[in-house]
């Protein structure tokens, strides 16, 4: 009983001493978080998503990366930055990724206006469904801050070279 109440008494203590939301503070200020949320299919989007990741993650800043449909509304509420992309499946962006949208968009309200972002889509020849996201994104209110990259199919060498850029770019953005 003795043992439980020093015990109880020592937690209040050391919670008065470490401020959880101090710590947390200073990780966020250590290291900036980017979240890409992509849809695929056919390995060509995930492919053009892994050049950008890499290129975010050469300028020390931290990625989560994942699907539509695995992304959570704590993923984009946690995120510097959002890094969209996606198929152009008949001229819009995959359901996979709208997913995603369609479960943030009223629990995220208030929350991520001018959150920075930029998108990037993979085509067949088309890429109509750039507007898609781009307006999707603009309901969200996210502040557009780099032009989208568009690759036709799976990226090349160079394309890739190009993806892992604007990844660079988008970073050194988001460390400001
Ligand atoms: C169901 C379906 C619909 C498509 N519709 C379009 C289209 O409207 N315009 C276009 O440019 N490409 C279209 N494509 C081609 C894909 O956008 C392109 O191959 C893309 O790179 C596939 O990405 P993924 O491998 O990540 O799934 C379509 C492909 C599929 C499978």
């Amino acid at each position: 009983m003795v043992a439980s109440l020093i015990f109880i008494y020592e937690m209040d203590l050391i919670e008065k001493f470490i401020d959880l939301d101090k710590i947390e503070g200073n990780r966020r200020w250590a290291m900036k978080r980017v979240l890409i949320v992509y849809y695929t299919l056919g390995g060509n989007t995930e492919k053009a998503a892994e050049f950008i990741k890499k290129g975010i993650e050469s300028e020390g800043v931290e990625v989560v990366m994942k699907k539509g449909i695995d992304t959570t509304l704590e993923d984009l509420l946690d995120c510097d930055g959002i890094v969209i992309g996606s198929p152009d499946y008949f001229s819009y962006m995959a359901g996979g990724l709208k997913d995603f949208f369609d479960r943030t968009y009223y629990p995220s309200r208030g929350k991520v206006e001018g959150k920075p972002y930029f998108a990037f889509l993979t085509h067949g020849g088309g890429g109509k469904a750039i507007e898609s996201i781009e307006k999707i994104s603009a309901s969200f209110k996210f502040k557009k801050v780099m032009n989208p990259v568009l690759i036709k199919n799976a990226p090349s060498k160079q394309d890739g070279e190009r993806l892992f850029e604007a990844g660079k770019e988008f970073a050194k953005i988001i460390k400001g």
